[in-house]
């Protein structure tokens, strides 16, 4: 199994779920706190108190600082111990990791491994989730399963028309070849699939309000390990867009997935669905927001299968794949590369009590 990717940046959460509450979520294996300053600056600082481990989640904000929830030891936003009942003297290991941050297209990003490298612009956009010309909508599902069982997933589309009939899936979509391609350079992978005459499955039906038979594209871009973005284009069938690139007669909705482990064995799903039209419109908001976390529990539950699968199958087991499974085996093949690229970095230098 691929390990972590640990020299990334990982989507930790929205925006909208960090304020002034000390806010907790695992990311790779590390418990994290997460809160607001007074600035409206978002602080990640591991989830545990170096004196007795306490989870500082469970503490208290005081201004700027946490006051540990167990004997008061107080923290900054840079995770140095600024207080320590009893005593004047503060010990110079009394401090906790402390994790760069950076907040980006409604996403708040964390960098996990080695500070050194923590680069904000390298992280992938996903720009659409705070444009004013579009319309999003968001969630999160947790996940029990491995974050790798999500990647092959996504790059797969051809499980809409089982996995998702009646809701995204229509014949179309598992009957028309794809192509991928791979920027080795840049460790992108793109995987396309233009329907050009298609059944328009309910999801766009409802939402575009387009009848009878469309053109259907998706384009997927994936920015491994964490961003997976699939550009949808709708329109009725034969309607392309302009020789210019204008595309005034297309629908387009972008949907972004940010795909992060919380353990090995249980990832952070995070959906979110962008239109360029029925803007500002809530039934067609709540519609999209409604069918689309049925399609994403339709995934999670089939996952989690998997995964409880993968745990009691026997050493050695060899999958078999086939056309469809390009996209995802070269993004496999990049994930293997990235882990082994970073491997063993430096740990945060955090002081544990033996
Ligand atoms: S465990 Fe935090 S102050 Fe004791
Ligand atoms: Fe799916």
């Amino acid at each position: 199994m691929t390990a972590f990717v640990r020299n990334q940046w990982y989507v930790a959460a929205y925006g909208r779920e960090i304020g002034r509450e000390l806010f907790a979520r695992t990311i790779l294996g590390e418990s994290l706190v997460f809160y607001r300053t007074t600035s409206g600056r978002v602080v990640a600082l591991a989830d545990r108190c170096v004196h007795r481990r306490y989870p500082l989640s469970e503490s208290r904000l005081e201004g700027d600082t946490i006051v540990c929830g167990y004997h008061g030891f107080t923290y900054d936003q840079g995770g140095t111990c600024v207080f320590v009942p009893g005593q004047a003297r503060i010990p110079r290991t009394a401090r906790v990791a402390s994790y760069p941050v950076v907040e980006q297209d409604s996403f708040v990003w964390v960098w996990i491994g080695d500070h050194d490298r923590a680069d904000p612009s390298s992280i992938p956009r996903a720009p659409w989730l705070d444009d004013p010309a579009y319309t999003s909508v968001s969630g999160m599902e947790p996940l029990a399963a491995r974050y790798q069982l999500l990647v092959d997933n996504l790059m797969d589309l051809s499980h809409e028309t089982y996995l998702h009939g009646g809701y995204i899936g229509t014949p179309e979509v598992a009957n028309t070849p794809i192509t991928t391609e791979v920027d080795e350079d840049r460790g992108i992978v793109y995987v396309s699939r233009h329907m050009a005459d298609a059944e328009c499955p309910l999801f766009y039906a409802e939402s575009t309000g387009i009848e009878g038979r469309i053109t259907r594209w998706q384009d997927i871009e994936y920015h491994p390990p964490c961003l997976y973005l699939l550009h949808s284009r709708i329109a009725p069938v034969g309607v392309l867009p302009n020789a210019d690139g204008s595309d005034p007669d297309g629908f387009h909705v972008e949907i972004v997935y940010a795909i992060t482990p919380e353990t090995e064995n249980s990832t952070h799903d995070f959906w979110a669905v962008a239109r360029d039209f029925a803007l500002g419109d809530q039934e067609v908001s709540d519609f999209l927001a409604e069918n689309n976390r049925t399609v994403v529990m339709q995934d999670v539950v089939a996952l989690n299968l998997l995964e409880k699968v993968i745990a009691t199958e026997p050493e050695g087991y060899q999958e078999l794949s086939i056309n469809i499974d390009t996209g995802g085996l070269a993004a496999r093949r990049i994930l293997t590369r990235m882990a082994e690229a970073g491997a063993a970095p430096a740990r945060p230098s955090e002081a544990v009590p033996s």
